[in-house]
C-alpha cells in the first residue's frame, strides 16, 4: 500500500468529519512531511520510539518541534522489561536522579520534556505509584549541564 495512499484515507475521513484529529506513528522525516502535506497541514501528533536506548528518532522530534507537531515518545522509559534497569543501565541517569532525590525514570521523563515544549512521552503504567511519579517529571527542572550530561549517555 502506497504511503500517501494510507495518508490519503486519513485525509477523507477528516475531511467527512469522521475523525476530529490525525496521527501517525514510526514515521521518518519524509513521511512527516509528505503526511501533514497530504493532510493539509493538519497533521497533529507523530509517535516514534524514543528513549535512553533508543536516540535515533532525534530528527523527527526536532522536525515535529520545527512544524509545531507534538511528538510522543513510545517506551520512553526502554519497554516494560527494561524500564526497571534504566538506572543500572545508564549511570548519569542515576547519578542526577540521586542529586534531586527522584526516580531515573522521572529524570528520564524529564530530560524529554525538556528537549521540546512539542513532546509528550507516554509511559506505559500500571500501578498508581508509578503513574504518579511519572506524573511529577512534569515539575522536575533539569539544568542544562545535568541535559547536556544526559544528551552524550
Ligand atoms: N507506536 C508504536 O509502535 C508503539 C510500540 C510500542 C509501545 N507503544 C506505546 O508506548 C507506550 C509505553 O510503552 P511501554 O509500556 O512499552 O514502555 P515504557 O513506558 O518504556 O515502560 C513501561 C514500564 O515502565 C514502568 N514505569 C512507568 N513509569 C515508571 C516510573 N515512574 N518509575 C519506574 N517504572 C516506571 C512500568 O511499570 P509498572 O507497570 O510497574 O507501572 C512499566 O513496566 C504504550 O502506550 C504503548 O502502547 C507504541
Amino acid at each position: 500500500m502506497p504511503y500517501a495512499e494510507s495518508v490519503g484515507a486519513v485525509r477523507d475521513l477528516l475531511d467527512e468529519g469522521k475523525i476530529r484529529m490525525a496521527g501517525i506513528s514510526n514515521a521518518n522525516p519524509d513521511q512527516i512531511r509528505q503526511a501533514n502535506d497530504i493532510l493539509g497541514g493538519r497533521l497533529v501528533s507523530v509517535q516514534n520510539q524514543f528513549s535512553p536506548a533508543f536516540r535515533s528518532s532525534e530528527p523527527e522530534l526536532g522536525l515535529c518541534d520545527e512544524l509545531g507537531i507534538a511528538f510522543l515518545p513510545w517506551s520512553p522509559l526502554g519497554g516494560i522489561s527494561r524500564a526497571g534497569e534504566l538506572g543500572s543501565t545508564y549511570a548519569p541517569f542515576d547519578r542526577i536522579a540521586k542529586a534531586h532525590g527522584v526516580s531515573p525514570q522521572q529524570v528520564c521523563l524529564a530530560w524529554m520534556l525538556a528537549k521540546s515544549p512539542v513532546v509528550v512521552p507516554i509511559p506505559g503504567s500500571s500501578r498508581p505509584e508509578t503513574i504518579r511519579d511519572s506524573l511529577a517529571a512534569t515539575d522536575l527542572e533539569l539544568g542544562a549541564e545535568e541535559l547536556a550530561q544526559l544528551d552524550a549517555v
